[in-house]
C-alpha cells in the first residue's frame, strides 16, 4: 500500500499541511526542528493511534488547539480510501472512512498499515519489559485489529481485579470478596489467555525473521532470538507436579516402575495449548498465587507481567549486547515486523508503508548500506533525515526539502 495524500490540521507544528507522497522512495530532509519527525509520527498515529514518540495525545495538537485532524489517502492496489481521524482534547477521538458518518477511532485500526524505524527504538533492547510488550501488542493488532478488542477486554479486567486486591490489602477484604475474586480470577483468566495465545503465535512467526533480519544486518557472526517468558509458565514450574493437570503429568503414576514416571516434569510448552487450556492453566495459577497477591494488592500473574526476552548468541541482549548490537537488534525486529506483515500480504493483504525516521544518522556505513539495500524494494518508503550525506547512496528515489509548515515543491527532485 502507499500513502498518495497526506493532511494536518493543527497537528503538533503544523497548522495546516498538504503532501503529496508517491510509491516508491522519498526522502524528507530539512534542518533539525523543522517538523519532519512531525508528518512521519501523523501517518504511524493513522496506522496504530499511538505515537512512537509520547503515550498521550495532547503533545499531538498543536499549542492551544481544541481538535487536531489528520487525513490521508491510501491506495491498495487498485482500491483507493480516504482516511480521516480527528484527535479531540476533551472527547473521544473519532474517524471516517471514504467521508462516512464517524466512526470510533478503533475501527481505523489495520487499514494503513505501517512500520515504524526510529531512534526510540532503542527501548526495545533497553528499556522495560513494557516497551517489548507494547512492541508485540501493537504488531498484533495492525495483523489482526480484532485484538485492539483483546488487549482493552484484558486491561478492563486487569484494573478491576487490582482494585479487589488492593482494597483487600488494605483490610476492606472480608470472606464474600474471596467469591468476587474468584469470578474476576475467570475473567481475566479468559482474557489473558486469549491475549497470550495471540501473542506466543506473533512471536513464532516473528522468530525466523528476526534471526534472517540479524544475519543480513550484521556479519553472521551472532544468532538473535527471542523468547517469550510467560509469568504463567513461571508459576505452573514453581508449583511443581502438583496442580499440573493429569494429561501434562508424565505418564505412570508416583509408584510404577515406567520409566517416565522418573523423568522429571518438563515445563509445558505454552504453545502447543488452546485458548481453553491456558484460560484453565491460568486459573491454577491464580490459584496457586493467591494468597501472595492478597498480600501484596496487585495481580501478579499474566500477560502484563510477560516478558519478550531478546537473546543474541547465548547472552540476553539487554545488559550484554554492545551499542552497535543493540541498534542491529532493534532494526531486525522492526524488520521482522515487516516481513510477518508481508507474508501476510502474500495470503490478500498489501505491503506496509515504512517509515525511517532520523535512523540513518544513528548507523554506521556498513549498517546504512545494508538496511538501505533491505528497504529500498518496498512499495513505499518515508525516510527523514537532516543531512543528505546520511542518507546512503543505496537508497535512490525521490528527495524532498522540508521548510517550515511544509515541502518546498520547487524543490522536489
Ligand atoms: N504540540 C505542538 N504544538 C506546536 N509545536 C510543536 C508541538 N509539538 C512539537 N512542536 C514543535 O515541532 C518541532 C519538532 O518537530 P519535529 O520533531 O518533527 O522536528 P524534526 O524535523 O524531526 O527535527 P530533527 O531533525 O531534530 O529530528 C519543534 O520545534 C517543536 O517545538
Ligand atoms: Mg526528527
Amino acid at each position: 500500500m502507499y500513502l498518495e495524500k497526506l493532511s494536518l490540521t493543527d497537528f503538533r507544528s503544523y497548522a495546516q499541511v498538504d503532501l503529496n507522497l508517491e510509491p516508491g522512495v522519498t526522502v524528507l530532509i530539512g534542518s533539525n526542528g523543522i517538523g519532519k519527525t512531525n508528518l512521519m509520527e501523523a501517518i504511524g498515529y493513522l496506522a496504530t493511534l499511538n505515537s512512537h514518540r509520547v503515550s498521550t495525545d495532547a503533545p499531538l495538537l498543536r499549542f492551544g488547539a481544541e481538535r487536531a485532524m489528520i487525513r490521508a489517502k491510501l491506495v491498495r492496489g487498485e482500491q483507493s480510501t480516504v482516511l480521516e481521524l480527528e484527535i479531540n482534547a476533551a472527547r473521544a477521538n473519532r474517524g471516517r472512512i471514504n467521508r462516512s458518518n464517524p466512526v470510533r477511532a478503533r475501527d481505523l485500526l489495520g487499514i494503513c498499515q505501517t512500520v515504524i524505524f526510529a531512534p526510540e527504538d532503542l527501548a526495545l533492547v533497553k528499556g522495560d519489559p513494557s516497551s517489548r510488550r507494547r512492541f508485540l501488542d501493537e504488531l498484533l493488532v495492525s495483523l489482526m485489529p480484532r485484538h485492539a478488542a483483546t488487549r482493552s477486554d484484558y486491561d478492563r479486567v486487569l484494573k478491576q481485579r487490582n482494585a479487589l486486591l488492593k482494597s483487600a490489602r488494605a483490610g476492606k477484604f472480608s470472606t464474600g470478596h474471596e467469591a468476587t475474586l474468584d469470578v474476576w480470577d475467570q475473567h481475566m483468566a479468559r482474557a489473558g489467555a486469549e491475549l497470550l495465545h495471540a501473542r506466543l503465535e506473533l512471536v513464532d512467526r516473528l522468530q525466523p525473521h528476526l534471526k534472517n533480519a540479524y544475519a543480513q544486518l550484521t556479519d553472521g557472526s551472532k544468532e538473535a532470538a527471542a523468547v517469550y517468558r510467560s509469568t504463567l509458565q513461571d508459576i505452573l514450574d514453581d508449583d511443581g507436579a502438583t496442580s499440573r493437570p493429569a494429561e501434562s503429568r508424565p505418564a505412570g503414576g508416583a509408584d510404577s516402575d515406567d520409566a517416565a514416571a522418573a523423568t522429571p516434569v518438563l515445563a509445558e510448552d505454552l504453545r502447543l495449548l488452546s485458548v481453553e487450556q491456558l484460560t484453565e492453566r491460568y486459573i491454577q495459577a491464580f490459584a496457586a498465587a493467591r494468597r501472595k497477591e492478597l498480600e501484596r494488592g496487585i495481580s501478579l500473574v499474566g500477560p502484563h507481567r510477560d516478558e519478550l526476552e531478546l537473546v543474541l548468541g547465548s547472552a540476553p541482549a539487554k545488559g550484554y549486547a554492545s551499542h552497535g548490537e543493540t541498534w542491529s537488534m532493534c532494526l531486525s525486529l522492526r524488520l521482522a515486523s515487516y516481513y510477518v506483515m508481508l507474508d501476510d500480504a502474500r495470503t490478500g493483504g498489501s505491503p506496509p508503508i515504512l517509515i525511517l525516521d532520523d535512523v540513518f544518522a544513528e548507523l554506521d556505513v556498513q549498517r546504512r548500506r545494508k538496511l538501505a539495500a533491505i528497504v529500498s524494494g518496498a512499495e513505499q518508503v518515508l525516510v527523514t533525515a537532516a543531512v543528505e550525506d546520511d542518507i546512503p547512496a543505496e537508497l535512490t528515489g525521490r528527495r524532498v526539502k522540508v521548510i517550515p509548515g511544509g515541502i518546498d515543491e520547487q524543490e522536489n527532485r
